[in-house]
């Protein structure tokens, strides 16, 4: 039978990302950050000289993207044409302008057409894909609602907005003083307010169970997502 799917969203700084690598290492399932083929396709345009303001172009651009996303949840990474882009695409001029990209509706279309195949690979026994079939973490904006709506366990992770500017800030500069916070601000506030026009992921849809990791450590977020699908299985 088919691999198990683990759909969570959250808005960033929920600790959706380093949540759901955790929950795939301790489960041995691939992992598929969405947020960086987001962040991908802005890199690739760039590099391509687009105009990210530019729509049919950027469209016209992701058609063409050559991207290989590595689901090891141990060492994930992003390649394209060839090249490790894991960490540019971290880069503060890149996440300045991701949301340009992800508001393209046609871009959307696209790269939830490739996150469904890396899910359905993942799922799928017999194939030569990272998880072997077992199964797949997908994380992202979307997943419970657009890319994997029949997900076996859906998860929205959310928390206050001092705990995610706190841990932005953290783990961008280090502290969470005043001035650090002022300067995250932008990138998870305003960041979110932009991704809100194309999807409503700061609400759980019908179906989607809600964990709120404001007041919890990381291991303890990375408890009760585990419970929340060893109750779901
Ligand atoms: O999660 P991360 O910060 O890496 O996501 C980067 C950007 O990708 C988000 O700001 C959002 O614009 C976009 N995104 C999206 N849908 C997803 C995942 C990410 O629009 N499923």
């Amino acid at each position: 039978d088919r691999g198990v799917v683990v759909a969570i969203d959250g808005p960033s700084g929920s600790g959706k990302s380093t949540v759901s690598r955790r929950v795939a290492a301790e489960l041995d399932l691939a992992y598929l950050d969405t947020g960086a083929m987001y962040r991908a396709a802005t890199w690739w345009c760039r590099r391509a000289d687009v105009d990210l303001d530019d729509a049919p172009a950027v469209t016209g651009a992701v058609h063409a993207m050559p991207l290989r996303m590595v689901t090891d949840p141990a060492d994930p990474r992003v390649v394209c044409d060839d090249v490790d882009i894991t960490a540019a695409i971290r880069e503060a001029v890149l996440t300045a302008v991701v949301s340009k990209v992800a508001t393209n509706l046609d871009v959307r279309t696209e790269l939830a057409r490739l996150q469904r195949a890396i899910i359905a690979e993942e799922t799928t026994p017999g194939t030569d894909s990272r998880s072997g079939g077992r199964g797949v973490v997908a994380e992202g904006r979307d997943i419970t609602t657009v890319v994997a709506p029949d997900a076996d366990v859906r998860i929205l992770l959310v928390a206050d907005e001092q705990a995610r500017l706190t841990r932005r800030a953290r783990e961008r500069h280090g502290n969470a003083d005043h001035s650090t916070l002022e300067a995250t601000r932008d990138e998870v506030l305003r960041r979110d307010a932009d991704d809100s026009t194309v999807s409503t992921f700061l609400t759980a849809a019908d179906g989607v169970v809600t964990v709120d990791s404001s007041a919890l450590g990381i291991d303890e977020t990375v408890d009760a997502v585990l419970t929340v699908i060893a109750g779901a299985r």
